[in-house]
């Protein structure tokens, strides 16, 4: 005999909560990403009724992986606009995602990572009694402004969550200090490896015309930098250290796909579009932005799922930012944090470049965040419940 809550959604059978319902909340260009292979496995077992809420917190960004992933949108709530604010996102999300889940009527709603997406899909889940499952949970720098929001985000979504799919051991540490119990905390590895591996293995070539005039007698070095802390500054001394790296390096080859948000988009084109030996393209499409990395001699980044995904194809990596939420990258020796300060990313990006000992030592191929089986225990978890 089934039973439904007044107060809510959720459905009782023989005092057991059903969650047959599933809503997938996604926004973001590595939501999306790092979401499909979980999607994916959830979409094939017909016993659960999947939908996906894209809340179109970016557009162009995440239509390319979309597309690329083969996602059916359900819901598309077209958040964005250009150079939003924070506030004007997190309460537009609230407002329109309510009718998302009226409509719906989810038993469980799956929210990734640090985002205003996956905060807000999760309190307002949280605010109808939804369960709330997340994806890649555990991640802290313990320092609210770095990065900024997302390490609050995600430390208030660990508030607001009934399942915490955490990537590694460490992440599974920061919650049980947290006061989470244990048994609610499944340790899955990063479902960006499945999405790396399933990529790297079904794509050969490239498909954007500008990467295959890449010059093959340089080094190529892959950049991406886009964090909302090094806006002005920051993000300034990161350009004059690429234009000193190309001056002073005759061998190598800058490619940078530039993050859409003007914030980012027009002072790195005003600082670099001139340069002969960097190359700034659009945002590249999963498989080629993977196939890219794969090409790369090294890479320069301040994201987070690059910082994941290189160690599986064994390119060092500089990390652009002062801390790290994933320390077991650089504890395995895949990557080294040297922060926005030219004179130290010159200092090691040149280091990578002449000692063969040094690089060998940032390129280990044994990726410790994953090992691209992550949505199916994700999925396992979620079927024993
Ligand atoms: C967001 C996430 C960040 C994640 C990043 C991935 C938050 C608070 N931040 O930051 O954790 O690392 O996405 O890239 O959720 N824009 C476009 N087209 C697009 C996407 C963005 O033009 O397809 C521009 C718009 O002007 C938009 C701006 O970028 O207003 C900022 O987008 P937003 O999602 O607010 O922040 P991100 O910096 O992308
Ligand atoms: N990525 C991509 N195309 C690009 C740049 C990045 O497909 O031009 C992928 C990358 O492989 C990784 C994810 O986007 O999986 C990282 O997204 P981003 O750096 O925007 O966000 P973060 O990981 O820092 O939250």
């Amino acid at each position: 005999m089934e039973q439904r809550s007044e107060r809510n959604h959720i459905r009782v059978r023989k005092n057991t909560i059903i969650m047959e319902r599933i809503l997938f909340a996604i926004g973001t260009r590595p939501e999306i990403i790092k979401t499909a292979p979980v999607i994916i496995a959830c979409r094939k077992d017909k016993r659960y009724t999947v939908k996906v809420c894209f809340t179109g917190q970016h557009k162009a960004m995440a239509m390319q992986m979309i597309d690329e992933f083969g996602i059916k949108i359900d819901y598309d709530l077209r958040l964005m606009k250009p150079q939003q604010s924070l506030n004007y996102l997190a309460s537009a999300t609230l407002a329109k995602i309510n009718a998302v889940y009226d409509d719906f009527c989810p038993e469980l709603v799956f929210v990734q990572g640090d985002t205003t997406t996956a905060f807000c899909a999760a309190l307002a889940a949280f605010y109808k009694e939804i369960k709330v499952a997340h994806i890649e949970a555990g991640l802290r720098t313990y320092d609210k402004h770095h990065p900024y929001p997302e390490e609050v985000n995600r430390q208030m979504v660990s508030r607001l969550a009934d399942f915490h799919f955490a990537p590694t051991k460490s992440a599974k540490s920061n919650l049980v200090a947290e006061g989470i119990k244990p048994s609610l905390i499944t340790i899955t590895g990063n479902t960006v490896i499945d999405a790396l591996l399933y990529t790297k293995t079904h794509k050969k070539y490239f498909t954007n015309k500008i990467l295959e005039g890449l010059p093959k007698n340089k080094k190529v070095i892959l950049v991406t930098a886009h964090r909302r802390e090094s806006f002005g500054g920051p993000l300034k001394d990161v350009c004059t250290a690429l234009k000193a790296l190309v001056k002073n390096n005759k061998d190598i080859f800058i490619v940078y796909p530039v993050h859409l948000n003007p914030k980012v988009l027009k002072p790195v084109h005003s600082l670099l579009g001139k340069e002969k030996n960097i190359l700034l393209i659009p945002p590249l499409g999963y498989s080629d932005f993977i196939l890219l990395m794969d090409k790369a001699y090294c890479i320069l980044t301040d994201s987070g799922g690059v910082q994941e995904e290189a160690p599986s194809l064994g390119k060092p990596v500089l990390i652009l930012r002062d801390k790290t939420e994933r320390p077991e990258v650089v504890r395995a020796g895949c990557a080294k944090i040297v922060g926005r300060n030219p004179a130290r990313i010159i200092k090691y990006a040149q280091k990578l470049l002449r000692s063969k000992k040094f690089y060998r030592s940032l390129s280990m191929k044994k990726n410790p965040v994953g090992d691209g089986r992550a949505a199916a225990r994700i999925k396992k978890k979620i079927d024993s419940v």
